[in-house]
């Protein structure tokens, strides 16, 4: 497997409760490193830039204005097939659904404040890293 860097971002409902730490412990406990990390608070039209794969969707507004609603933690995380781990510690999109033990399943509040970003492919992960983050900031 190849070695990858991918794009987390805890999102506004989880800094609100302070599980910062909480959630990162999860991500090295799965053998991800922290190669970058930064708390940014985003505007509603910066998260739109960001989220706007979703911009046709009914719940865009929604979720830009979540996602500007409070402190966010950006990160760059790398590992052995770091985009697919982290995709597996986030857990599905909706907390109902999500394994035990996986970041949404312990600490998402609904669908819509589900407490982690994750880049979905290579292509995604690279746009996404690049959104946040200069060469000069990523320390492997
Ligand atoms: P999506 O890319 O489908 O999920 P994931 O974050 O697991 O990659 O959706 C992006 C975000 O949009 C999701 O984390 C929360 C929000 N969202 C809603 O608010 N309502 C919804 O019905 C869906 C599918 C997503």
């Amino acid at each position: 497997m190849a070695l990858e860097r991918t794009l987390s971002i805890i999102k506004p409902d989880a800094t609100r409760r302070n599980l910062t730490g909480k959630i990162a412990a999860k991500f090295e406990d799965a053998g991800l490193r922290i190669v970058a990390s930064k708390r940014i608070q985003m505007t509603p039209a910066q998260a739109g830039v960001f989220y706007e794969v979703h911009k046709e969707r009914p719940f865009y507004g929604e979720l830009c204005e979540f996602m500007a609603s409070g402190p966010v933690v950006v990160q760059v995380l790398e590992g052995e097939g770091a985009i697919a781990k982290n995709r597996e510690v986030m857990g599905a999109t909706n907390p109902k659904d999500a394994a035990p033990g996986t970041v949404r399943a312990d600490f998402a509040e609904s669908v819509g404040e589900n407490s982690v970003h994750g880049s979905d492919a290579p292509e995604t992960a690279a746009v996404e890293i690049a959104f946040f983050f200069s060469g000069l900031e990523l320390v492997g």
